[in-house]
């Protein structure tokens, strides 16, 4: 259409260096900020061959959001009726004009067609060109870009289209993106081995019980102020021991699942808790492994992982003899660090629920981050890096599992560095899961209104980091601010965001709990607070307008804030116009369990999501062998009745030097609309269609 041939192009390119780019084009993208962390290096010869991604314009991603809403308002008549992943796609995939248009320009410049490839969800059109190829086609000058910390890129200043195929175009690859290597990454929420216990890594195999900790009465509710044991989790939200399964046969197509990375399960431990605790459970019940990458479980008992145990060990005793699925994502070279830094959050997990996640395209991002050296941000598979058993050899894994009903995930990318298109990117997905039913439950994390305190700064924001950090920091190196604009996946407002409570020192399981940092100040284990407060990325969904209008109406909060400009404008300290968080709270400190072999006690958000996770499997249950659907995307039916949860009325979330947010009346941003009421729970969901 535009160029008569390659031929004369490469001559073009070669001869016309910085010639006037012609008329019928546009400029697509430019790199606007320039940093002193990239040092712009040679052009790269003509002829090295570019792995060249044209990410195609997806359809009705602006309507992404009602339809969630059509499918998860209460109130609406479509309310559990969720789509199918072909009409997901259907839905959000390029119109076949987009495809043809963007392919004939590809073709009338003189690469074969042979030579393209579509993408299974038809998100973007593949194909290899050589440096002068591509410089020819969009006008651009290829050099390479040298990170501070050794890693080459190659990319330009800016690339043109034509300008009418450019409404057909998000973004080209390689463009104008620099993405820095992180300098850290996830952590899982913090699990605080009691300091009786010793090293943890070293305890030797045995279960030690603190001198007030009496394992006879475990059943019994008298120490739930120190030591919250299963019995006592039933308790404070009246759930029945015994489960509603018919015959005491749970379904098959309810499992619930549960993500780990990097950290395992010891099916020792597991014995040990059901065997003191909840003896209905045969030991020996283990989760269903869903092995993603390369991923496996579990591990010899000196090698248990906090979290997994923790998360099994809650859930387990709330949902027997109903099943779990282990979503063990990543092989363990790359998830035990053998990068040298942390892989990128998620999007491997993603990959393996939804098959056209792997060639998704959506905020300038296409599939897994796509420059495989050191500083991509995900795994690459198959593992050309590890070795032996380490690495997985086999393909990245593509749409292998179904998802189940309810995904609990107790992990965050705190101080991951992930930036924003990224996220953006994942929270899309979680809204096409919420279409399909998926109801998915994320901890709100252990700072309070602040980042992890190992950072420097105290883990908050701002240009003196002072702002509160919402869900976790991103100091995005490279081309973004260093003035974070970003925030992680849990301040998504398609998931539900788990904060954390606690029983307040000498009272009991029937009286009303506290934010974990209670009006006296402390929790019980290693100082932690509860996540919360107010999204710089996301705004406030209509499902939450009125619970975070009535909190600012009854409950002003005495920090100054922002609203749009940059983060910490005139001294604000949050974003006014962000989305809150927490949704809802649970249980989540000084809970008993055992690791490595030993009873301990841990704290964190970690706990509270399981807990809440758990909860909705249980209903989900119940609606489906009513003959209904399960629930899915759970917050517009939250928050159009919140009677339902026990309003959580005391209590902070300190970070930044500040005392935090304060928990009031209503919904706030400490333990958002409160912890579960079972039996209303049940009967509200089970009133619905
Ligand atoms: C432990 O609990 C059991 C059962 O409630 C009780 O009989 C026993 O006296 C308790 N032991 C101690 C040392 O409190
Ligand atoms: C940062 O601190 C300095 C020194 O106290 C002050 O002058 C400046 O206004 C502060 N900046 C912001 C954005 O708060
Ligand atoms: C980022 O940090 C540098 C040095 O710490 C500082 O000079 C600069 O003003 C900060 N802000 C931006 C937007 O780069
Ligand atoms: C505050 O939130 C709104 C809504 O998401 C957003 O548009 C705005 O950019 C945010 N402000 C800052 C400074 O990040
Ligand atoms: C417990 O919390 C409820 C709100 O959920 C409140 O109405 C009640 O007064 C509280 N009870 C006490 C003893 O504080
Ligand atoms: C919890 O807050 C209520 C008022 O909101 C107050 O009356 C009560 O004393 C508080 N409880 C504790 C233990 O501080």
């Amino acid at each position: 259409m535009f160029f008569p041939s390659l031929v004369v192009l490469l001559s073009l390119s070669v001869t016309a260096q910085g010639a006037a780019v012609p008329n019928t084009h546009v400029v697509h993208e430019t790199r606007e900020i320039s940093t002193s962390r990239w040092l712009k290096r040679d052009r790269l010869s003509s002829n090295v061959v570019l792995p060249m991604r044209i990410g195609l314009k997806q359809q009705n991603l602006d309507r992404g959001h009602d339809y969630l809403m059509d499918v998860s308002h209460p109130e609406s008549e479509n309310y559990a009726k969720h789509w199918t992943p072909e009409e997901i796609i259907d839905m959000f995939a390029p119109a076949q004009a987009t495809i043809d248009t963007v392919k004939e320009w590809l073709t009338d410049f003189g690469i074969d067609a042979r030579r393209i490839t579509n993408s299974g969800n038809k998100g973007w059109l593949a194909f290899d060109a050589t440096a002068s190829e591509a410089e020819a086609l969009l006008h651009a000058k290829y050099h390479y870009y040298e990170h501070a910390e050794g890693h080459l890129t190659p990319a330009c200043e800016s690339y043109h289209v034509p300008r009418d195929i450019q409404e057909h175009i998000d973004y080209i690859t390689p463009g104008v993106k620099l993405l820095a290597p992180r300098k850290r990454g996830h952590d899982k929420r913090r699990v605080a081995i009691s300091s009786s216990q010793g090293d943890a890594t070293t305890a030797p195999l045995r279960v030690f019980y603190p001198p007030d900790f009496n394992v006879t009465a475990a059943g019994e509710l008298a120490t739930c102020d120190k030591f919250i044991t299963p019995a006592c989790i039933r308790a404070l939200y009246d759930i029945p021991e015994t489960p509603e399964y018919p015959n005491g046969n749970p379904r098959s197509d309810n499992s619930l699942g549960i993500f780990e990375e990097g950290d395992f399960y010891a099916q020792a431990d597991l014995d040990f808790h059901f065997s003191n605790f909840t003896p209905r459970i045969p030991t020996g019940t283990h989760p269903i492994l869903a092995s993603i990458d390369g991923g496996n479980s579990p591990v010899p008992v000196s090698e248990a992982g906090g979290e997994s145990d923790l998360d099994f060990e809650i859930a387990y005793p709330i949902i027997y003899p109903q099943k779990i699925t282990l979503y063990q994502t990543d092989d363990w070279w790359y998830a035990s660090g053998g990068r040298g830094k942390p892989e990128g959050f998620f999007n491997t997990f993603l990959d393996a629920l939804d098959g056209s996640y792997c060639t998704y395209s959506a905020f300038g991002e296409t599939g897994n981050d796509r420059y495989h050296s050191l500083a991509s941000l995900d795994p690459k598979y198959p593992d050309t890096l590890g070795s032996g058993e380490d690495a997985y050899k086999g393909q990245l894994q593509c749409g292998v599992y179904k998802p189940t009903n309810v995904i609990s995930v107790s992990y965050g990318g705190q101080e991951a560095d992930l930036p924003a298109y990224y996220q953006q990117r994942q929270c899309n997905e979680f809204m096409k899961l919420g279409l399909q039913g998926v109801s998915i439950f994320y901890s709100s994390g252990d700072s309070g209104v602040g980042g992890p305190m190992d950072e420097s700064e105290g883990g908050c924001i701002g240009a003196n980091y002072t702002v509160f950090s919402p869900a976790w920091p991103n100091r995005q190196a490279g081309i973004h601010s260093n003035i974070t604009q970003a925030n992680h996946p849990p301040s998504c407002p398609y998931l539900t965001n788990v904060g954390a409570t606690k029983v307040y020192p000498g009272q009991t399981a029937k009286d009303n709990e506290s934010a974990v940092v209670d009006p006296a100040g402390h929790p019980y284990v290693e100082a932690f607070a509860s996540g919360g407060g107010f999204s710089n990325l996301y705004p406030i969904p209509d499902y939450q307008k009125d619970a975070v209008a009535y909190f600012y109406k009854n409950h002003n909060p005495k920090y100054p804030y922002y609203t749009t400009g940059v983060v910490g404008q005139d001294g604000g300290l949050y974003n006014r116009s962000g989305r809150g968080y927490p949704d809802v709270a649970a249980n989540g400190d000084n809970i008993a369990g055992f690791c490595r072999g030993s009873f301990f006690t841990n704290g964190g958000t970690s706990a509270s999501t399981p807990i809440f996770a758990s909860i909705v499997n249980r209903i989900n249950e119940q609606r489906l062998n009513a003959g209904k659907t399960v629930i899915g995307f759970i917050n517009p039916a939250l928050y159009a009745n919140p009677s339902m949860l026990n309003d959580i009325t005391n209590g902070t979330n300190p970070g930044c030097g500040t005392e935090g947010f304060q928990a009031v009346p209503g919904w706030d941003p400490v333990t958002g609309l409160g912890t579960p009421n079972y039996p209303k729970l049940v009967s509200y969901f089970m009133s619905l269609p």
